[in-house]
């Protein structure tokens, strides 16, 4: 393109090549480099694009500036899930975030935007939540449709064990346990299909955390260690209670599963006001999300070929998973205006999510 050369080593050839649109930033947020797929998303070159304020070039759907200021500090990558990028000129495109540190420099920041897969692969140019809601309505349908012949399958596999010797019936054993274990499968795609619109009011997120805490020292996270750290003066944000304590159980349970050792590991709740953290709308107002929540482990971390979608439905790095957590998880939050992130290295994750505060005059109602 020019004479231009970076004042540091960039792998030429892998960036060149790079499908992603990705740029590099520097401590002030200045741009330092697009790839050419960065030019083609921006609609300018490396030259012009070279000293410009990365957040002028780029509308971002999301905290950026603090997301950036974290990666600085952590010196870890962030991912975002789900937002809306626009280079002003063309319309928002949905993608998840990726942003890492460049370790041998530590004020540098990588930037790639990667545009969400799934509506990618359903060849269609629609956002990703349209994608993923008919990806979901047609498990639904599906769902619905396996599940009558299922429970005839299983009666009859009981119906022939009564005339079977009682080796032969370790197989009708089988099927009726197995099938048992595709009905409870289909029932979970079932519930995130039939999610209701919530139902907001003045609501105390430590209640909500609580509710989870004790259900999960119950159940599935008894071998775990969990830890309070709360700010008690943090005021109510403006939810629907049992989603939220939804959301916060299918976090704990996602920790106390990672941590894959009998003698468990620690999670820590965290709950912090933010007055920085500020997002834009869709139409361009800004929206204050102060309440912060982070459920964070130290267990191994995201497994890195599924880091960037596991809040896309049906991915899942267990064995045994359904990979709809993480998506129900997301779609709640949307659904509350909030916002949702996770950082994760081996030994500590961390899903932080964001909240709005009730209005005004609602909070004296809790
Ligand atoms: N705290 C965590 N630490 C490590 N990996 C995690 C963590 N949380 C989620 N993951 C990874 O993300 C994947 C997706 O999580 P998600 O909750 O969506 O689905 P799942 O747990 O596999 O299935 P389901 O929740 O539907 O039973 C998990 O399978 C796991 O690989
Ligand atoms: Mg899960």
């Amino acid at each position: 393109m020019s004479a231009y050369r970076p004042p540091y080593p960039v792998p030429g050839v892998i960036w060149a090549s790079l499908p992603l649109p990705s740029l590099l930033v520097n401590e002030a947020g200045l741009i330092l480099e697009a790839n050419p797929a960065a030019e083609a998303f921006l609609n300018a070159s490396t030259r012009v694009l070279t000293g410009q304020p990365v957040l002028d070039r780029l509308a971002i759907d999301a905290p950026m500036e603090e997301a950036m200021a974290r990666v600085r500090a952590n010196q870890a990558a962030l991912n975002i899930n789900d937002v809306d990028v626009t280079s002003g000129e063309r319309a928002p495109v949905q993608c998840t975030l990726h942003l890492a540190p460049m370790h041998d420099n530590p004020g540098i920041l990588l930037l790639i935007l990667s545009p969400r897969e799934l509506a990618d692969r359903l060849g269609r140019s629609m956002g990703a939540k349209t994608a993923a809601k008919s990806a979901i309505g047609m498990a639904e349908m599906l769902a619905h449709e396996i599940k009558n012949p299922l429970a005839g399958i299983s009666g009859a596999a009981q119906l022939l064990s009564m005339s079977l010797s009682s080796e032969d019936r370790e197989m009708t054993d089988l099927i009726v346990e197995e099938t048992r274990r595709i009905v409870k499968l289909l029932e979970q795609v079932e519930q995130f299909g039939n999610l209701r619109p919530p139902d907001r009011r003045a609501a105390n997120i430590h209640d909500a955390l609580d509710r989870a805490r004790r259900s999960a020292m119950v159940g599935f996270g008894s071998h775990m260690t969990i830890v309070e750290d709360y700010d008690p003066s943090l005021p109510p944000t403006w939810a629907d209670p049992d989603q939220l304590m939804q959301v916060f159980l299918n976090l704990i349970k996602n920790a106390s599963e990672a941590a894959g050792r009998p003698d468990g590991g620690t999670i820590r709740l965290r709950t912090f006001y933010d007055v920085s953290l500020r997002m834009r709308r869709k139409d361009g107002t800004p929206a204050a999300l102060p309440l912060n929540v982070e459920i964070i482990d130290d267990g191994p971390g995201l497994p890195p070929d599924i880091a960037g979608d596991v809040f896309e439905p049906f991915v899942s790095g267990r064995e045994n998973g359904t990979g709809l957590g993480l998506a129900l998880v997301s779609k709640i939050i949307s659904d509350h205006d909030g916002w949702i992130s996770v950082e994760s290295v081996p030994g500590r994750t961390a899903f932080r999510i964001s909240l709005p505060l009730a209005p005004k005059d609602k909070r004296k109602d809790i």
